[in-house]
Parts: C-alpha cells; sequence; structure tokens
C-alpha cells in the first residue's frame, strides 16, 4: 500500500499521455524531414486525431478530483514539484473547449496554407483576411484562459511558452534594451565599418558541410547514439530525450549558416538529452520553459559558438572539411560570424539587431491580443518601430515586414518574447560560468569545453522543471533574470 495512492495514479496517467506524445513528436520530425507529398494529407489528418486524443487525456474527468486529493497526500520535494507542473498543465488544456482548438486548428492551418502563396506576392490584403479569423479565435482562446488563470489575456497565452512570466516582467527587461540598443548598433556599425572581413570562397559541397557539422555535434558532445541530423525547411530540434532529432539546412554558396545552426540546435538538443532519466514520462522531467531553452541553443551559439576562444576550434575543422582559404584564419572566421548588418528578416538577424525584432513583434502582438490594435494596424505599427529601432524602411514590403515569420499565422502569440529572454538567460549564465572559471576562454580555445557543459548540465538540464523559473535562475546564477549580463557580453564582444 502506498502512501499517496492518487499521486500514483496521477503519475500513471501522465506517463500514458509521454508515451503518445513520443510518437506525436516523431511524426512531426517525419513530416518536416522525409514524408513524400502524397502522404501529406493522410498525416495531417493522423496528426490532428492524435492531438485530440492526447488533448482528452489531458481533460480526462478523473484527473480533477485525484489532483485535489493528490495534494493532501504526503509528497516528497520532487513529487510536489511533479504534482505542481501535472496541476499547471491540466489549468491551461481544461481552459479550452474541444470545440474552439479544433477550430483555432483549422484557421491557423488555412491561414498558413494560404500565407504560402501570398507571402511571395506580397499580398497583405488577401492575408489580413484569414488572418483576423486567427485573432478572432486567439482573442476567445486569451479570454478562457484569462478567466481560469487570473491572468491578462496576453499573459495567459505567454504562460504557455513561459510559465511564471508577465507582460510588466517583460516590458521591464525590454525597456532597458530598448534605451541602448539603437546607439550600440550605430556604434558597432561605426566600428565594424573600419574592419575588413574576407568572405568565404564557395561552393562547399554539401556533403562536406553534413561531415563538418555532425564533427562539431561531437565536438558539442552530442550523443549519436540517441539522436541524429537531417534537412529541414526550418531548422529545429523534436524527438524525445532518448532519440532527438535535429535538422538543418545547407546551402552550397555559404556554410555560415548551416553550421552555426547545427551547433544552435545541439544547445537545445544536449539539453533535451540530459533531462533526468529518473524522471522521465514526467511533467517535472520537461524542459522548464521556451526561454530556459533557448538560452540553452544561444549558449551554445551565441556565448560558446560565436566567441573568439571558439574560433581556434572551428578554423581548423573549417580547412579540414572545406578546404584552406585566407578566409579560414580564426580572426576571420570571427569577423564572420559577427557582422552586425540591420535588416528587415529576424531569423537572418545578427546578434545585436536580433532584439529589435522580438521587441517590435512582442508590443503588437501584446495590443493585439489585448484588443488595443487590430490586425490592420499592424503594418504601420511595424513600419514605425522598424524605423525606430533599426533604421530600416518597410512601407509596403509586407512579404519582408510582418508576413515574414509563421508565429502570427499559428497562434503562437506569446512565444516572441522567450527568444530575447533566452538572449539574456544566456548572457546570465556565462556571467556565471566566468566568475566561476577565471580562464574560461583559454580552455575553450584548447578544446577544454567541460567547464561549460557541466555547469550547464548540473544548473539547467538536470534540474529540468524541478523548480520554478524564476527559482531555476537564482540557484543557478545567485539573482533574478537581470538584462545587465546581455548588455555587458554585447558590448564586451562587439565594443571591447
Ligand atoms: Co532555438
Amino acid at each position: 500500500v502506498t502512501a499517496h495512492p492518487s499521486y500514483d495514479q496521477l503519475s500513471a496517467a501522465f506517463l500514458r499521455m509521454y508515451r503518445f506524445e513520443h510518437l506525436q513528436a516523431i511524426a512531426m520530425w517525419d513530416h518536416a524531414t522525409y514524408i513524400p507529398p502524397g502522404g501529406n494529407d493522410a498525416r495531417s489528418a493522423a496528426m490532428g486525431e492524435l492531438a485530440a486524443h492526447l488533448h482528452r487525456l489531458r481533460t480526462a474527468p478523473e484527473l480533477a478530483p485525484l489532483l485535489a486529493s493528490a495534494a493532501t497526500e504526503a509528497l516528497d520535494e520532487l513529487a510536489r514539484a511533479n504534482l505542481r507542473e501535472m496541476q499547471r498543465v491540466h489549468r491551461h488544456a481544461t481552459a479550452l473547449p474541444d470545440a474552439l482548438v479544433h477550430e483555432a486548428t483549422i484557421a491557423g492551418a488555412r491561414c498558413e496554407h494560404a500565407w504560402r502563396t501570398q507571402r511571395p506576392a506580397n499580398d497583405w490584403a488577401g492575408f489580413a483576411v484569414n488572418l483576423k479569423e486567427v485573432v478572432r479565435l486567439t482573442r476567445r482562446q486569451a479570454e478562457l484562459l484569462s478567466d481560469q488563470l487570473g491572468l491578462s489575456k496576453y499573459d495567459a497565452l505567454m504562460d504557455r511558452f513561459e510559465p511564471g512570466m508577465r507582460s510588466a516582467e517583460v516590458d521591464r527587461l525590454f525597456g532597458a534594451v530598448k534605451s541602448w540598443l539603437p546607439e550600440l548598433i550605430r556604434k558597432v556599425r561605426a566600428r565594424q565599418a573600419k574592419q575588413t572581413v574576407i568572405a568565404a570562397n564557395g561552393p562547399f559541397p554539401l556533403a562536406a558541410q553534413k561531415a563538418l557539422c555532425e564533427r562539431v555535434m561531437k565536438l558539442l558532445q552530442f550523443d549519436f547514439d540517441g539522436g541524429r541530423l537531417d534537412v529541414s525547411t526550418h531548422p529545429f530540434t523534436g524527438g524525445v530525450p532518448e532519440d532527438v532529432r535535429l535538422t538543418t539546412r545547407y546551402s552550397a554558396d555559404q556554410f555560415e549558416n548551416s553550421l552555426m545552426g547545427t551547433i544552435h540546435e545541439t544547445g537545445h538538443a544536449r539539453y533535451e538529452q540530459h533531462r533526468p532519466r529518473a524522471w522521465l514520462g514526467q511533467p517535472v522531467s520537461e524542459a522548464r520553459s521556451m526561454a530556459i531553452h533557448e538560452s540553452q541553443s544561444l549558449s551554445f551559439e551565441m556565448q560558446l559558438g560565436r566567441s573568439r576562444a571558439f574560433m581556434q576550434l572551428l578554423a581548423p575543422l573549417l580547412r579540414e572539411y572545406l578546404g584552406a582559404q585566407p578566409a579560414f584564419e580564426p580572426d576571420n572566421v570571427f569577423g564572420l560570424y559577427t557582422r552586425v548588418r540591420p535588416g528587415f528578416i529576424r531569423v537572418d538577424a545578427d546578434e545585436v539587431t536580433y532584439p529589435a525584432h522580438v521587441i517590435l513583434r512582442y508590443e503588437i502582438e501584446r495590443l493585439l491580443i489585448e484588443g488595443e490594435c487590430e490586425v490592420d494596424d499592424i503594418p504601420a505599427l511595424w513600419d514605425e518601430q522598424m524605423m525606430k529601432l533599426l533604421e530600416v524602411d518597410t512601407r509596403g514590403n509586407y512579404k519582408d515586414g510582418p508576413m515574414q515569420d509563421i508565429h502570427w499565422t499559428d497562434g503562437a502569440y506569446g512565444y516572441f518574447p522567450c527568444y530575447t529572454l533566452g538572449a539574456m538567460y544566456a548572457a546570465q549564465w556565462f556571467a556565471t560560468i566566468r566568475t566561476q572559471r577565471a580562464a574560461l576562454d583559454s580552455e575553450i580555445a584548447r578544446g577544454e569545453l567541460s567547464g561549460v557543459l557541466d555547469w550547464l548540465q548540473a544548473n539547467i538540464w538536470e534540474n529540468a522543471s524541478r523548480f520554478e523559473t524564476d527559482e531555476l535562475t537564482r540557484r543557478a546564477s545567485g539573482g533574478p533574470l537581470d538584462p545587465a549580463h546581455f548588455k555587458a557580453h554585447l558590448e564586451a564582444r562587439y565594443l571591447g
């Protein structure tokens, strides 16, 4: 006889959900990589059925009384954290009726499908018709979640991706960045105008790029027994901790993006591979949040991967896999990977201008969800902020403006802040690691990466969702999230 029968029943129920989530993750990966076109419709239908089944499991009527009685049982600290996460999953899932979720999925799919041809045609008017329907249904979901969670509508949506984060806090953090970013960009641009960087000469055979990417994944201690690298249009990390699937994309005329994209995804992948095995299948073993996840990919890509020290490791590998050329000297590779150029496209943005893309999307989507602006107002808001933050003129260019991302078409409102919050967390992790390892850069340059990787494993990966984000942050770094670390990082790298 166990002392916590209700908790045990819940554990069994959540383990069952995890098994289905496993199959869902692999089906999604296959859908993004290898599926032949003829399989598309049947796969979409099958995945819709699986998602509906999972929603029924998460909202099963027997869960509510079990959650209530488990809260009165004697549980250890981990089980209590697990119960807290179960309650969170349940609160979010039960706030939304099946019919509304279904309707929103269909509207999102319709909007996304039309967007594929509307975007190249710069057809904002056509796109806006579908987007209005997505926004209408998202606002309805936001209202229901807001009632259930006692949060503002936007905060209720953001809580799906970043539990505990509130827009008042995001405003404070992003407000700090807005106050210094335009001036920093101007200074960096002025400085870089005087520097010469030699472009790398292609073509770069795809097989050589793939071999190089896998070599760098090994350097970063990715476990190929429990995962693999493939190709997709939009790089991502999927699968499950026991079988992590990551993707990149290659282009013969340049190697920079496939390689750095792979380093980014390897950061996501190693977090997944090192979530605590003993708790797998339980909500407490899940990654803490999307911003914490992004802090791992950006620890790999930005903090480690684009550092001057890491170029000592990359440069010889570039020569080995792609052939020797003057561009592959460490200082020049650093120059290639740290060029700052304001542009239209978020996913192509450099480390310094990237936050501007995120801040403007956050401000617009929040107004939109709170009902303080409408879809028709988006282009003017976009143009104004792009000019203010990046001095880029986007008027009339919808395809490289508000039509460029997929997030708003598929209803992922509240996700954008996670990218820049992740960059801030990553800077804070490295500031902490540096206080503990004075010789960090020379260790990295020698290929000793254990100082970084062991710290991330002990402080982030193995904790998974055991602590809420604020406590995780304090335990790892001694204080709450502080954007000053991000500013100091950018100044040291780009003005130091
Ligand atoms: Co990422």
